[in-house]
């Protein structure tokens, strides 16, 4: 019997990819990315688009630019236990109304993600309620070092994350005889929130509440991060197991991260607020709303981690997507907690950076999918070529607009970007072959899957 193959041609657009930029069409059949080359339709290497008896979809974007579908490696979406800030669904609507088909998602829930059994409980809670596909980090900590080696391949599992400085939540390893245990026990790459605890509490025990929310920077100051990532990188080296730097935060690390040339051992990543934003302007607009950890810092930083960026020092773009409620975030500091909503906002972020002209539109597509790819072996996803899956983002660069507060799909209610003039806004979202979302809408049901 005669199968019908679901084909669907993306035609007329510019096609970015970290090599370049081409004008061509782009194949999809079940999902899987066939072909990608100019005139598939006209010139009928499809055969079928016009035919009488065609199953072929063609979507026209003529003018529109074709990205594959960002991977975001980097979210918070709180459930289970915080679903008043964010939940899995609400969290990956936003994601993939940003353009991002793919996730990973951070342990430090309520419980957090320690065990095998939290881990299916989060892919359960996942089922047929997530709009992108997914992967989940086991957090590490002294109990389940050993066994980590074992649990980082489950179906379903991104790796192992670590947090050496305190940050939401109680996840924390902090010595350099436990983080060994952890580095040795597996051999996927290992994501680390790297602040200096010990700094961390000397400081803080000096801080009065009330203090303005500026200091914030200058608490959690660029010793406490460098002193971590020197402390990690030794780490990776002695051990040998591929690490990644999470939210890049001072010159200084960008300085120890030319230096200390590792190769592939070490990679990292920077934040769109790291990148867009600076202090001590952002403290003096946003306030605590735009506290974060590690913080955001002054101009020359932002510029260190823009240039590092470019340069490829630093590998990708992650948000550390982190949603409190406003009321939370207005509480006095140091009580208010840390973190920014900025899944969906990523992407159309950087499109500024091309119209500024410090990034290239070759590196947008390198830093939201291709290199995140690479770093974490998502050998499926993450290019616009045959045989990985049809992940697609449409944008269309003629969207000059401010960035409006009822686009947002988070349950937080702001974002310090809202009123940003664009320069192009992902507009339909394709996951497998399928769109997802749509002028500002989602489309169909929710159909993400585990991406390992
Ligand atoms: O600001 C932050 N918020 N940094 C983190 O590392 C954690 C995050 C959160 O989960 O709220």
């Amino acid at each position: 019997m005669e199968t019908t193959r679901r084909r669907l041609l993306v035609r007329g657009g510019t096609v970015v990819r970290p090599e370049g930029t081409e004008q061509a069409d782009v194949l999809c059949v079940d999902g899987i990315i066939e072909t990608v080359g100019p005139d598939l339709g006209a010139t009928g290497k499809d055969g079928d688009v016009s035919g009488g008896k065609s199953t072929t979809e063609v979507m026209d974007v003529s003018g529109k630019l074709v990205f594959a579908g960002c991977i975001d490696t980097q979210v918070h979406f709180r459930e289970p236990g915080l679903e008043h800030k964010e939940d899995l669904a609400s969290g990956s609507l936003a994601a993939i109304a940003g353009g991002v088909t793919t996730f990973f998602e951070m342990p430090n829930t309520k419980p957090a993600t320690t065990s095998p059994e939290a881990l299916a409980d989060k892919l359960a809670r996942a089922g047929g309620r997530v709009w992108a596909d997914h992967a989940f980090f086991v957090g590490a900590t002294a109990e389940n070092a050993d066994s980590l080696g074992e649990w980082e391949n489950l179906p379903g599992c991104a790796g192992v994350k670590i947090f050496m400085g305190s940050s939401t939540g109680s996840l924390l390893v902090d010595d350099d005889v436990t983080l060994e245990r952890v580095l040795r026990s597996g051999t996927r790459r290992v994501p680390v929130h790297a602040e200096d605890e010990a700094r961390l509490r000397e400081r803080y025990a000096r801080v009065e509440s009330g203090s303005p929310v500026r200091i914030h920077p200058h608490v959690r100051d660029p010793e406490a991060a460098l002193l971590a990532t020197r402390r990690l990188l030794d780490l990776a080296e002695k051990t040998h197991r591929p690490v990644h730097v999470l939210h890049v935060s001072t010159l200084e690390e960008v300085a120890l991260l030319r230096e200390r040339d590792l190769k592939g051992l070490v990679t990292a990543e920077a934040t769109p607020n790291h990148l867009f934003l600076h202090a001590p302007v952002c403290y003096e607009r946003y306030g605590s709303l735009v506290q974060m950890n590690p913080p955001v810092r002054s101009r020359d930083h932002q510029d260190a981690i823009r240039q590092a960026v470019v340069d490829s020092v630093i590998h990708v773009v992650g948000s550390d997507h982190a949603p409190h409620t406003l009321a939370e975030k207005r509480q006095p500091y140091p009580s208010c907690p840390s973190g920014i909503p900025g899944v969906q906002t990523t992407l159309a972020l950087l499109l500024t950076a091309v119209r500024e002209g410090w990034l290239r539109l070759e590196d947008v597509g390198r830093i939201t999918s291709a290199a995140h790819a690479d770093i974490y072996g998502i050998d499926k996803k993450g290019r616009i070529e045959p045989g990985r899956d049809a992940d697609l983002v449409i944008v269309d660069p003629t969207i000059q607009e401010p960035l409006r507060l009822e686009w947002l799909r988070s349950k937080t209610g702001f974002s310090p970007f809202v009123g940003t003039l664009t320069h192009g806004w992902p507009t339909t979202t394709i996951l497998r072959g399928e769109v997802a979302y749509e002028a500002h809408a989602p489309s169909g049901k929710p159909r993400g899957l585990p991406a390992f």
